[in-house]
């Protein structure tokens, strides 16, 4: 776990290999050892210093976030804080030079053990990042990084790394004097070694007589200008949503005029009370443990071969098959691209070349790689050239006819075996499946737009997919370095029936007589990324439109249409106001501008009386569960991690409420079904909670722990 060694000048070498992992954490156990090493290093008095470092390729990943999850009392957090910072401390004054020798990435407690050392040095790479990014785990710097970096590096270039969570370059980090030099990776351990021997000091600045936080003294005005400035930006970000950033300000502030010794019981005592709210489980259940799950795959089918991909077909050129094209030869796929005519193919490589095109100025790509990537994609109108496709990609328009003809052309050119899989998003999928010589190999992948973004696909599986087409296309999902969910086949699916209630939900105020700057205000004080009616626009009326027109054909009367299709049909068929795509719907789009529509007001007189903002929150984000609950309960999704994860990539639920499951344990269950039927008997039944909610309501089973 910790290598131990003195070499023949007498430098102990501590080495972190933590087994059973693919990177070092500061693990209950591995700290012990490592104290351990770094004890016998002191207390022999053949060691002139320490170099601590790693086997693995990266430094130390910080602490084991499982841990976070094991005793989530404020005291019991607290408590593990306060011994990392003891301990550190203590190593830190011990007399004997500690040099961090980061042979790769250092992060959260990883960077801090390396502060508390009296020089650090890393290997040159370009995949080494260092940083605390512990705010974007909901919590903060628990082991002196709230107290060390300031004094290291100075409050103004602390404060935003701190808040923000960055995760920096060697060169960034040795620019700011984070670093006190980057080396070749073959020179790191005999560099570590020199400034030992070259008499480096057991000192740190903090220690020095007469030390100051560099521009940390709290009396002076241009310190308690720049909090405040940071503190109102942080204010409009989180929306009040998320304590972590707030309290790490409070950290830095509260600590700086302090012995650092003083300022890391501050720390620890903050480190209690944040990485106990529910914003952290939250943030640390989904936003990391489940996303890492769902990026891997540990789901998938057991027992299926791993499928390898070489040649893919993307069957349309428009916005959807154009993004999925850049996105398999981005991967290393030799992409076929093709559309009913020879112009829209191009165009389609065109949307490829622009995106390149760009990283290339930025300086993500050079110009080889640019051709390179641009060279898979073969732009064509012949159905001959799929031959050799491993999969095909429909991406067609949204119309049965017409996928069912590009459908059957494929099968005559690949023959039946590959998997063949539909990019609708309205479509259900057993359905189209029959147009597939073998229904088994044929698969739902819903990608969003813009593709290049969006890192969710929506695997959608139908009646008569097979389980090893299910593990094969999401080893698909993965080799083009997407997160995929699998659902259910149904109508709408999971992602887009769940997120449609949302900007639904924002009509049905309208159309209530809330003022529209209110409904869109309370969305985004959700922390959703944009208001609903700003989405109702971006999604385009008229799609939704032509989706309640399609539903209500394939369903006749028993089907009951969205509280806000009276809305979409006055958009859509009398003001021709179909959203932002024609410079019109709820807003205005002029400039660059969105400004919302002066004549909304004519439409949707105003109600006398005004909700408060709080009961439109509820509203809006209630709607989004209890659709997805409902989801759940008929099978839709097979579990609340699913949902949420779909939730959080899909349409950017708030991560601080864990995604659209999470959020009712984040409410709590019994308030959230109390309030869904308060909701459902003033503001109608679509509020009504389902029976698997209804059921834990006085148990004290969260949601997650019961859902399937
Ligand atoms: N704790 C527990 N598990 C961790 C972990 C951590 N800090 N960091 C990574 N892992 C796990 C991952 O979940 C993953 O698990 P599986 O093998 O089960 O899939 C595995 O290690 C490998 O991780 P990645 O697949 O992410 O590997 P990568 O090479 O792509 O990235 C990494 C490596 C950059 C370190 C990335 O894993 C990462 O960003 N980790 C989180 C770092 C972090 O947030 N650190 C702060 C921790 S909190 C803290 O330190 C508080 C404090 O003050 C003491």
């Amino acid at each position: 776990m910790i290598d131990y060694r003195v070499d023949g000048d007498g430098i102990a070498v501590v080495t972190w290999n933590v087994p059973g992992s693919p990177v070092n954490t500061l693990n209950d156990a591995a700290t012990t050892a490592y104290v351990a090493a770094v004890d016998k290093a002191l207390a022999d008095p053949a060691v002139k210093g320490i170099v601590v470092t790693s086997a693995k390729s990266d430094f130390i990943a910080g602490a084991d976030i499982n841990d976070f999850l094991a005793d989530r009392s404020v005291a019991g957090l607290e408590a593990g804080s306060r011994a990392i910072n003891r301990v550190f401390r203590r190593l830190e004054t011990a007399g004997k030079p500690m040099v961090a020798a980061i042979n790769g990435t250092a992060l959260g407690g990883g960077l801090e053990l390396a502060l508390a050392c009296h020089y650090r040095i890393a290997a040159d790479s370009p995949k080494t990042r260092i940083g605390l990014p512990e705010v974007t785990l909901g919590i903060l710097p628990g082991a002196g990084g709230t107290q060390r970096l300031p004094r290291l590096i100075g409050v103004r270039a602390a404060v935003p790394l701190l808040v923000e969570g960055t995760r920096l370059p060697v060169a960034d980090a040795l620019k700011l004097g984070i670093l006190h030099a980057v080396v070749p990776a073959a020179e790191l351990l005999h560099k570590a070694k020199a400034w030992i021997l070259a008499g480096g000091k057991a000192e740190q600045p903090w220690d020095r007589k007469g030390f100051r936080v560099p521009g940390g003294n709290p009396g002076d005005p241009g310190v308690q200008e720049f909090l405040s400035v940071v503190i109102a930006k942080v204010h409009e970000r989180t929306a009040g949503n998320y304590p972590a950033p707030i309290n790490i300000l409070s950290c830095v502030y509260e600590g700086m005029s302090s012995p650092i010794e003083v300022g890391t019981d501050i720390e620890s005592r903050y480190f209690g009370v944040t990485a106990a709210t529910v914003q952290a489980e939250n943030l640390i259940r989904s936003g990391f443990l489940a996303l890492n799950d769902a990026r891997k795959l540990k789901r998938r089918p057991a027992g299926v071969p791993k499928a390898e991909f070489r040649k893919v077909g993307v069957l349309g050129a428009g916005l959807m098959g154009s993004g999925i094209a850049y996105a398999c030869a981005k991967a290393g796929l030799d992409t076929v691209l093709l559309d009913r005519e020879p112009a829209m193919a191009e165009r389609g490589k065109v949307h490829s070349d622009k995106l390149l095109t760009r990283e290339v100025e930025r300086g993500k790509l050079d110009a080889a790689g640019r051709e390179a990537t641009l060279a898979r994609i073969t732009p064509t109108v012949d159905y001959a050239a799929l031959t050799g496709c491993d999969i095909v990609i429909e991406a067609v328009f949204e119309q049965r006819d017409i996928k069912a003809e590009a459908t059957h052309r494929t099968a005559e050119a690949t023959g039946p075996d590959i998997l063949f899989a539909s990019n609708t998003s309205t479509l259900p999928i057993s359905g189209l499946a029959e147009h597939w010589p073998r229904p088994d190999n044929f698969i739902g992948l819903h990608f969003f737009s813009p593709v290049h973004r969006m890192a969710l696909v929506e695997v959608i599986r139908g009646r008569q997919t097979s389980e090893t087409c299910l593990a094969q296309a999401l080893d698909f999902v993965a080799r083009i370095g997407k997160t995929p969910v699998v659902v259910n086949d149904s109508r709408g699916f999971f992602t887009s029936r769940v997120f449609a209630t949302y900007f639904e939900e924002g009509m049905a105020l309208l159309a209530e007589g809330v003022n529209p700057a209110l409904i869109e205000n309370a969305g985004r004080q959700t922390g959703m990324p944009l208001g609903p009616l700003a989405v109702a626009d971006e999604v385009a009326l008229d799609l939704v439109h032509k989706i309640i027109v399609q539903t209500r054909a394939d369903l006749g009367p028993s089907y009951t249409p969205p509280v806000s299709a009276p809305v979409i049909e006055l958009f859509v068929e009398k003001l021709g106001r179909v959203g932002k795509k024609a410079g019109k719907g709820f807003y205005d789009y002029a400039d660059g501008q969105r400004r919302l529509w002066p004549g909304l007001a004519e439409h949707f007189p105003r109600a006398a009386r005004q909700p408060d903002v709080g009961s439109v929150k509820r509203r809006l984000l209630h709607i989004q569960s209890v659709e997805a609950a409902r989801c759940l309960a008929e099978g839709v999704v097979e579990s609340t991690t699913d949902a949420d994860v779909a939730s959080l990539l899909g349409w950017g639920f708030p991560a601080w409420a864990g995604g659209v499951l999470s959020y009712v344990d984040t409410i709590g269950v019994d308030r959230f079904v109390a309030e869904c039927e308060a909701l459902a008997a003033s503001v109608g039944p679509r509020y009504a909670p389902p029976d698997i909610l209804k059921r834990l309501v006085g148990t004290g089973t969260q949601l997650r722990a019961a859902g399937r």
